[in-house]
């Protein structure tokens, strides 16, 4: 068998698409434009990419895009300062922290001082518990590409068997709840799982979120599963240079699976698409307005 190719880069052009359309229709009829602030501490060159594209795709939907750029020996307290201001700001309606933040600022006490309704992120911890209890949140963004991608390739996921690779605060663990709020069998699997091989080849999809470049082999997948790899990991080529390959073995996995994401070009895209959806449901929440159907958990 030949696996389906789940289409990320396309999908999330099409989630963009009805961003787009939504945020028009709220600028028409109600005068409000969506805002996303990002904040940046310091000059990661991977998370000064991230925010350039960010601030890119947000301006593409029609959005508002504010960039708060800080310098790498930005105080806790400034930055804490900076986060109040943009709570306050009623033309901002989401608020992302960049992360890693420099070693000297405590991440949790800046996540958990984002107001909740504007937590873009979903990583507050007021998010976190209401994700949990099965309540309206916000939900991280990559988890949330994922669920839309196996809603959009299956339907309903009731009843399915799931599992889980990693046990992250910002991928495994939210997964794990989104699936069982879709009401899968969830397990989450980890470095100490025993059995591993077993425990992967019992599910009907696989999400794949540990970081170590195509750990997960073709003869670990049930025939016929859907696999959703969200590692990004470059290696080197053996005739020079790099590529970036996911956490599963694409091609034996490809073999076996009913359906595959592609790395690049899967999980990858639908995470900012997701990001700028969350903006929208965060902004319809704030002015009482119906939220975007098809764009939340
Ligand atoms: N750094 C890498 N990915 C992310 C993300 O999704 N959110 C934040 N805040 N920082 C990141």
């Amino acid at each position: 068998m030949t696996a389906d190719i789940i289409d990320g880069k396309a999908f999330a052009a099409k989630v963009r698409g009805q961003v787009g359309e939504h945020v028009a229709k709220l600028k028409a009829e109600h005068g409000i434009t969506p805002g996303l602030a990002v904040v940046l501490v310091g000059e990661d060159p991977a998370s000064q990419v991230y925010v350039r594209s960010k601030g890119k795709m947000t301006v593409e939907v029609g959005m508002t895009s504010v960039e708060r750029k800080l310098p790498a020996d930005t105080s806790e307290e400034a930055l804490l300062a900076v986060v109040n201001e943009l709570n306050q700001a009623p033309e901002i309606h989401g608020i992302l922290v960049q992360l890693p933040l420099p070693e000297h600022i405590d991440a949790e006490l800046v996540i958990n001082a984002i107001d909740p309704a504007k937590d873009v992120d979903g990583f507050h911890i007021s998010n976190v518990g209401l994700l949990g209890t099965g309540q309206k949140s916000m939900v991280p963004c990559t988890p949330l590409g994922c669920l839309m991608m196996l809603r959009d390739y299956h339907g309903s996921l009731s009843g399915m068997d799931a599992v889980v690779l990693g046990r992250s605060n910002i991928v495994g663990k939210p997964m794990a709840q989104l699936l069982l709020g879709d009401s899968c069998t969830v397990t989450i699997a980890h470095s100490r799982t025993k059995n591993l091989p077993e425990v992967v080849r019992r599910a009907d999809i696989v999400v794949a979120a540990v970081g170590r470049p195509c750990m997960v082999p073709g003869d670990w997948i049930k025939p016929g599963a859907t696999v959703i790899d969200v590692g990004i990991n470059r290696v080197e080529k053996p005739e020079g240079g790099t590529r970036l390959v996911g956490d599963v073995d694409f091609d034996s996995c490809a073999e076996v699976a009913g359906a595959i994401t592609p790395v690049p070009g899967g999980v990858g895209p639908m995470t900012i698409a997701c990001l700028l959806a969350n903006t929208l449901t965060a902004c319809c929440r704030a002015n009482g307005l119906p939220e975007p159907e098809g764009l939340t958990a």
